[in-house]
């Protein structure tokens, strides 16, 4: 097993391991004296993860009561975060007791954030089942739902008490959702790590099982880096929205339907460095294609830009984007937005 150590306002480790899901009882024992616990999931993950989990939990002395609800970031939003509200009352969850995730993002998030606001907050554990929530979402303490307003505009920073990656999961992963997650792990090279590119480089959607662990620890081992300079968002942070100025236009631009999250950061990536950054174009290109990621967009970068602008995380009138000029190097660079149109349409 590997263990990193996240020191943040509410430390904590992430534990990564192979078949470490059936031993998720002992492990979640060791971070709360309570043994009552709700389990939150989807129906997806229910079918294929949650009874090694419940096995696991039983035989470590937790009671546990257990909400599903329907797969999809459809579930991430009001309606259903009252019913885990409902659900953690009427199951008598106390501020002693403990939530755990299990899931993918859409679970991570609106868990956390019950989680954060449940009794004014309640501790909770983060077992993540796809390679996107490993290396990025349950790590961090980004906790959000969405409203009519827009994606994650309702959240809470709140730190998990331990995150378990298990790395066995995610070969019952469809290729897509695979493909998805590397998305990020190519971001964290470019931003943070040649040598993490290289191994990325090494390797296609087909063989990347053989340095899964390797490379699941060393982007964690980034996001904490990055988390504990700046556990708030307020500056460095934001160099891992590599890729996401122009991913999230594209999210938009298809109203968040025709294309994944980790598909729209891949062709952010190689949008921005195509322009900005040529001498490294081809190598992003080529790990892109590898792991069967989109390299670009036939939208036009006029109909792109007005969906960059309402990015949620830019201030009135500049924009910050990310620029990696060197692998391993990324950079954010905040500028006018109108400039930012002049330099991704000139
Ligand atoms: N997913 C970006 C962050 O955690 O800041």
């Amino acid at each position: 097993m590997k263990k990193i150590s996240v020191k943040t306002s509410h430390p904590y480790e992430v534990l990564i391991q192979r078949g470490g899901l059936a031993h998720c009882g002992e492990y979640i024992s060791e971070v709360t004296k309570s043994r009552k616990a709700a389990i939150i999931t989807d129906d997806i993950v229910e079918k294929l993860h949650l009874q090694t989990a419940l096995d696991s939990m039983k035989a470590a002395g937790f009671e546990c009561s257990v909400f599903v609800f329907p797969n999809g970031e459809q579930s991430k939003c009001l309606e259903n975060l009252g019913k885990i509200y409902d659900f953690l009352c009427e199951n008598n969850i106390t501020r002693s007791d403990i939530i755990v995730a299990l899931g993918g993002g859409v679970v991570g998030d609106i868990t956390g954030f019950a989680a954060a606001s449940y009794l004014r907050g309640v501790e909770f554990v983060q077992i993540p089942t796809t390679l996107l929530a490993q290396v990025d979402s349950s790590v961090g303490g980004k906790t959000a739902i969405d409203i009519a307003g827009g994606k994650n505009l309702v959240g809470a920073f709140k730190q998990p008490a331990l995150v378990i990656c298990d790395s066995d999961i995610l070969k019952t992963l469809k290729p897509e959702t695979l493909a998805e997650g590397m998305g990020e792990c190519i971001k964290y090279g470019m931003i943070r790590d040649e040598k993490l590119f290289e191994l990325m480089e090494s390797k296609d959607l087909d063989t990347v099982d053989d340095i899964m662990d390797e490379m699941v620890y060393a982007c964690i081992d980034i996001k904490r880096i990055v988390v504990e300079h700046d556990e708030f968002d307020r500056g460095e942070r934001m160099v891992l929205n590599f890729g996401h100025t122009l991913g999230h236009a594209l999210e938009g631009w298809h109203n968040y339907k025709g294309i994944a999250h980790g598909e729209a950061v891949a062709a952010g990536m190689c949008m921005i460095t195509d322009r900005l950054a040529p001498q490294l174009a081809d190598r992003l290109r080529k790990v892109c294609e590898a792991y069967r990621l989109p390299t670009g967009s036939d939208i036009p970068m006029g109909e792109l830009l007005p969906f960059c602008s309402k990015d949620k995380k830019n201030e009135a009138k500049d924009i910050n984007y990310i620029i990696c000029n060197e692998i391993g190097k990324g950079e954010i660079v905040k500028v006018p937005f109108t400039e930012f149109c002049r330099l991704m349409e000139g």
